[in-house]
């Protein structure tokens, strides 16, 4: 459990990749209770500092001895360093959230969006695990109309930027995209094709039905998040040429009847959503303009005139913020306003 304090001893574990530097961007900015804030990353980013409020800090290597007096620690450096190394931080009496997807679907941690299900914080035993970019976009706006109209099917079609990959990801985009506009040829190394000017209906593994992991991360947690299993989700997720920012098309099926202006009231009305729907005036979602922001932008809001209850939508938001390191530290607010 996080005792109460006026300050807290905070830890980023995966400190210099795409997550935890947008993590230690948004503790400053959000200016989260901070006494001393330790980094952490492998052994290739050994004698590396990073800025926090203008003042330098060392990155440290990362054991599973260094957990003492670190009272909430947000890992960003992959399921493998999460499945080994957040049981001894917790051991260690530290709070972990938790961004890759190692323990998401673990009975026993919560997994949470602070404007869903902040009440799931309330049993946690050390462990919370921040839900995939796509999925917190989605639940954020999903939430208030399934309480409004009783959400029974999802159809969700992603475009997710190369951000969503890391850092490797965003420079192998630069650099085709340079090289293919110069007439060179270029080697895909991160992705299994080019990327530049492409996409590629293809994130994370295949499983054995057809459907790769990142689909079926978008199933399950889901009903995780909105404690319901009757709510159906079918997934297709894409990754397209945009280095910040996640769209997706859904399609909604709601037991109850909702208009598309019922839906804008009900979404105007909610935390973290900025209805952004003015077709007429050209203005829906884009990734270039939820970039660097925190709110899911919800847009092309309509009904859907070939069932009875349908509404479809466009929504985007910012995958390193709302999708990852906001996220986070807001569940690490939440976690301090309701000790
Ligand atoms: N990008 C997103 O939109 C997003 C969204 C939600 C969740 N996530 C999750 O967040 C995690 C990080 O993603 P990312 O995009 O930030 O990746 P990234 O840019 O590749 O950064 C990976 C980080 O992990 C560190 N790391 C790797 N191996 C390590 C080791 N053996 N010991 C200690 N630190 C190690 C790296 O340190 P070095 O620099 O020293 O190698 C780096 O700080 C992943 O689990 C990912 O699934 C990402």
């Amino acid at each position: 459990m996080l005792k109460k304090k006026d300050k807290y001893v905070v830890a980023v574990v995966g400190a210099t990749g795409a997550v935890g530097n947008e993590m230690i961007a948004t503790l400053e900015e959000r200016n989260f209770p901070v006494d001393t804030l330790r980094l952490f990353a492998s052994e290739r980013s050994e004698g590396k500092t990073l800025e926090f409020h203008d003042k330098p800090v060392n990155v440290e290597i990362l054991t599973d001895k260094v957990f003492d007096g670190i009272d909430i620690a947000l890992f960003s450096a992959g399921g493998d360093r999460s499945l080994e190394f957040a049981p001894a931080a917790a051991k260690a009496g530290c709070v972990v959230v938790d961004n890759s997807s190692a323990w998401r679907m673990d009975p026993n941690v919560p997994l949470v969006v602070p404007e869903v299900n902040p009440y799931d914080l309330d049993w946690h035993k050390g462990i919370i695990a921040n839900p995939n970019c796509s999925t917190i976009q989605m639940v954020v706006v999903l939430k208030p109309i399934h309480v409004a109209a009783r959400i029974k099917r999802v159809i969700v079609t992603t475009f997710q930027s190369v951000s969503g990959t890391g850092k490797k990801a965003m420079d192998e985009l630069m650099q085709q995209t340079g090289a293919l506009l110069n007439f060179q040829d270029i080697t895909p190394t991160v992705y299994p094709h080019q990327i530049a000017f492409n996409c590629l209906p293809h994130i994370d593994q295949f499983m054995d039905d057809g459907y790769t992991k990142e689909e079926i991360k978008m199933v399950n947690e889901t009903t995780k998040i909105l404690g319901d299993d009757t709510v159906k989700v079918s997934a297709t997720t894409v990754r397209v040429p945009v280095f910040r920012g996640h769209s997706e098309s859904l399609n909604i099926e709601t037991e109850k009847h909702i208009s598309a202006d019922e839906v804008r009231a009900v979404l105007s009305a909610a935390d973290g959503v900025l209805v952004y729907d003015a077709p007429d005036k050209n203005i829906y979602p884009l990734q270039t303009d939820c970039a660097g922001k925190d709110d899911v932008y919800a847009g092309r809001i309509r009904e859907d005139n070939t069932i009875e209850n349908g509404i479809n939508m466009w929504i985007s938001a910012d995958n390193l913020r709302k999708g990852a390191a906001l996220n986070a530290v807001q569940i690490a607010e939440e976690l301090i306003r309701r000790n």
